[in-house]
């Protein structure tokens, strides 16, 4: 008689700390098992020659979500996870923003409307908080609550970000209410200076994007949110940090022991700002924020990521259409300038195989580190673990099998996503997930993909050790006593 339900025998599993030969055995939708020679399942998947990894988890995907810079983007939480289980991811943090004019507890329960009876693996929401009113600090404990458990802050974009005088509010009753915080930080005064010089000289061109946004409006940004942060006592992320002056900031953090965590995207892995040079608007497709940089910002990010400086790759997922369709990178056309293009590039489905192949099979970082980064990391941080992010007995079966010498090249006809382009049309890699299984279901496999629409759930987020402040102040009072 079969042991377990399913047995994935013989692979080489990998884990943040670990490397070693063996089997996994499923029952419904934990590992109860692994070791080596273990007993047969009712379904056997053979794994030999091939890599197993916890599955992937996207702790920053804008999925269904109103951009920044303004139009409905093109993902609906079905097209998002399906195209997040097809490149080995099980689990995706996405965002529930709020509205201008609308309560924050209605756009908060929107957002779970269009999750639910939609996602396809396994979900969360971070919190875009863009105003620090009363009624929004009024509503948000009890939000916190029930498990959303990040406040999402931006620093910039004129309709979303909040001052710095906000930020400390929300900071003040994240602290309280133990919730954690994500910032994009970028100085935007700065930003909207340039666009306007920039402008005015008639510089609109997609690759002028970057030059409204050098490296030093996130050095200053990321500098000044830490010091915040460090007044108050409260742990953060910072997400997408593109270059090293910025991850220097947090690096210096870190070693005065606060809990600051860096995260960097796959974008500013491989992308540089050269991609957004190119005629008839084409450039459009590679506008991100902040602005791709350069390959020696490239090679600094791996160093950062290999130092533990920066502790997640996530896909910054943020899709819109490229020139066609409501909210498109292109509203008026080739000529659009670069400050009305929203901004963000679509990447959930090709975060892992660029990582994959750029980092592991680039020689770049090991196969531990890239478990850590993207999938054991986000689980700690986010308050996922210990059910999300690893293979050991109790933790759910959530788990890619990967062939490491697969080579494909990335098509925007073979994605997944709901998306009309891909950023890395023509890339290739070597080394593709063969497949993905979520709660011990197979949803990918060999190039095809089966789940039920709605079958993700919602992780509601309790409390976490991770994240509790270190409990100190830079003065003897604490604010917070
Ligand atoms: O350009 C980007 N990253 N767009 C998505 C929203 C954000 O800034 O994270
Ligand atoms: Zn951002
Ligand atoms: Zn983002």
């Amino acid at each position: 008689m079969a042991n377990f339900d399913t047995v994935i025998r013989g692979g080489t599993i990998a884990t943040a700390s670990n490397v070693f030969e063996g089997d996994i055995g499923i029952i419904g939708e934990s590992i109860v098992a692994v070791g080596k020679d273990i007993a047969p399942g009712d379904k056997e998947i053979e794994a030999s020659g091939k890599i197993v990894v916890p599955g992937g988890i996207d702790s920053h995907c804008h999925i269904d979500q109103i951009s920044s810079t303004g139009g409905e983007n093109a993902e609906t939480f079905e097209s998002g996870t399906r195209a997040a289980i097809c490149g080995g991811t099980t689990s995706v943090i996405s965002f529930a923003p709020q509205f201008p004019g609308v309560h924050i507890k209605e756009s908060t329960a929107d957002y779970h409307k269009r999750a639910e009876g939609s996602a396809t693996c396994d979900y969360s929401f971070h919190l875009i908080v863009n105003r620090a009113d009363e009624e929004t600090l009024e509503a948000l404990p009890a939000l916190i609550a029930e498990g959303h458990r990040t406040i999402k802050v931006f620093m910039t974009y004129p309709s979303n970000r909040v001052d710095d005088e906000g930020l400390l509010k929300l900071m003040a009753l994240s602290r309280r209410n133990e919730a954690f915080m994500v910032i994009h930080a970028e100085h935007h005064e700065m930003i909207m200076w340039m666009m306007e010089q920039l402008t005015n000289a008639g510089l609109t061109e997609a690759k002028h994007h970057s030059w409204s946004k050098p490296p030093l409006v996130e050095r200053e940004a990321v500098h000044r949110v830490i010091a915040m942060a460090e007044l108050l006592d409260l742990p953060l992320q910072i997400f997408h940090v593109t270059c090293d002056e910025a991850a220097e900031e947090i690096r210096r953090a870190q070693h005065r022991g606060l809990k600051i965590f860096g995260e960097t995207c796959a974008q500013y892995l491989v992308l540089t700002e050269d991609d957004m040079d190119k005629p008839n608007g084409e450039g459009a497709k590679w506008i991100c924020s902040p602005a791709p940089r350069t390959k020696a910002e490239q090679a600094a990010m791996w160093k950062h990521i290999n130092s533990g400086t920066l502790g997640i790759v996530s896909s910054d997922h943020a899709p819109t259409n490229f020139a066609e369709g409501q909210g498109n990178k292109l509203p008026e056309g080739p000529n659009t300038p670069f400050t009305k293009v929203p901004n963000g590039v679509p990447g959930l489905e090709t975060r892992l195989p660029i990582l994959f192949s750029e980092g592991v099979n680039g020689g770049r970082i090991s196969l531990e580190k890239f478990v850590e980064i993207s999938s054991t990391n986000p689980a700690k941080l986010f308050g996922l673990a210990p059910k999300k992010g690893h293979i050991a007995p109790g933790a759910d079966a959530d788990i890619a099998i990967w062939d490491p010498n697969k080579k494909v090249t990335i098509r925007q006809e073979d994605l997944h996503h709901g998306i009309n382009y891909t950023p890395y049309e023509g890339m290739e890699v070597t080394g593709y997930p063969v497949i993905t299984m979520s709660r011990g279901e197979v949803l990918w496999q060999d190039g095809k993909f089966n789940a039920k629409a709605g079958r993700g759930r919602f992780m509601a987020r309790a409390p976490y050790d991770y994240i509790k402040p270190n409990g100190n102040f830079p003065t003897p009072f604490n604010p917070f006593a």
